[in-house]
């Protein structure tokens, strides 16, 4: 103690010795400060943690307690501090509240423990088969997370990203499912390209960095109108085809044996034909839906 400093002749003199009484610990009674370590845990739903009070309080005798409804299961403790061990921690938020008594005087100082537990399911809905040009929105389900104001959502395609959500304002802490949308109106070159949805729940720097995916989807077209015109224009060629070929044989009929058989090295007219009928539906584009021409002429 500098005690002439209580002479100091400048204005504001008694007041810069106050502030320097506050900021020197252990130095008078009730000056002392609690602290408690880890200040915030994260600590995941149903796990344990070892919460560490300790004191500037240079006393002996002054003794730590923490107050809680967490189960305590052990304890230790040293020279100004005491360690509790907390387990089976499923309270989604709760408050232990540190109390040191120092010559008289009693301090408190609270940990903010919170619990958490990484999403159970991330899952993007199926697509339809979709027409290009159209509006569909995709959906994304994280299911059974906490917390969400830690959780970021985000949807993919291919390595670009479409859409991305928090959830900051959420701030009562459940386990909650979320369910986040995107609308999509697919092009051409869009076809092909995997969906996916990401969960990330970003503990940092108090706990883990969880990061999961749903499985992929792909944007498929559905069968266009146009792609069922050159369809049935593919069955229609064939069906003319299988007529020629009904009409040849049915000519044949009335010729005599003898003329209606090929010549050495020629093609039989019915396998000439068959190539025809073949050729006809290899050229029908792919989109054409059903390339089996059995499906497509039977009933
Ligand atoms: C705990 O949370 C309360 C209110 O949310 C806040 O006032 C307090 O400062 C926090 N304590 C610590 C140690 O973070
Ligand atoms: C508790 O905190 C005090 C003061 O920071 C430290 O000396 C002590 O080793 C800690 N105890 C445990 C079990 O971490
Ligand atoms: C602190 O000390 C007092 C008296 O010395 C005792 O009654 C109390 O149980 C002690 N508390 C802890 C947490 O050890
Ligand atoms: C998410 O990741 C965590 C840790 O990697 C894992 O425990 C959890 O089962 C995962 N969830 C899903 C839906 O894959
Ligand atoms: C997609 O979802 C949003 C919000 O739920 C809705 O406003 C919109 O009409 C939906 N779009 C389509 C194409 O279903
Ligand atoms: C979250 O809350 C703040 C303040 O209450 C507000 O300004 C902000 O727009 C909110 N954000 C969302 C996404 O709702
Ligand atoms: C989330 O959704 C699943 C499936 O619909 C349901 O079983 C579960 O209870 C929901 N969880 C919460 C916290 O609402």
């Amino acid at each position: 103690m500098r005690p002439q400093r209580l002479q100091h002749p400048f204005p504001g003199g008694s007041l810069a010795w106050l502030l320097l009484l506050l900021a020197l610990p252990g130095t008078a009674q009730g000056s002392f400060e609690v602290r408690v370590s880890p200040e915030a845990p994260m600590v995941e739903h149903g796990g344990s943690v070892w919460i560490n009070c300790s004191t500037t309080c240079r006393n002996p005798d002054a003794n730590g307690s923490l107050e809680t409804s967490l189960t305590k299961t052990d304890s230790k403790s040293g020279p100004g501090w005491a360690a509790f061990l907390l387990v089976g921690i499923t309270e989604w938020v709760s408050a232990p509240q540190c109390y040191f008594t120092c010559g008289g005087d009693t301090k408190v100082a609270a940990a903010n423990i919170s619990s958490y537990r990484p999403p159970e399911q991330v899952v993007l809905e199926p697509l339809p088969e979709m027409e290009l040009g159209r509006a569909y929105n995709l959906t994304c389900r994280v299911l059974n997370v906490a917390p969400v104001t830690h959780l970021t959502v985000t949807i993919r395609q291919g390595g670009r990203t479409l859409h991305t959500e928090t959830f900051q304002n959420h701030t009562v802490i459940k386990l909650d499912n979320r369910t986040v949308t995107h609308e999509v109106t697919p092009r051409r070159w869009d076809l092909g390209l995997e969906i996916t949805c990401h969960a990330a729940l970003d503990l940092t720097p108090h706990g883990p960095h969880f990061k999961n995916s749903s499985s992929a989807v792909e944007l498929q077209e559905a069968e266009s109108l146009t792609a069922k015109i050159i369809a049935i224009s593919a069955i229609a060629t064939i069906s003319a085809t299988l007529l020629g070929i009904l009409a040849w044989g049915l000519a044949q009929w009335h010729r005599p044996w003898r003329e209606a058989r090929p010549e050495p090295g020629e093609a039989t007219p019915s396998q000439a034909n068959f190539e025809m009928a073949q050729a006809s539906i290899e050229d029908a584009p792919e989109e054409g839906g059903s390339l089996n021409p059995a499906e497509d002429v039977s009933p």
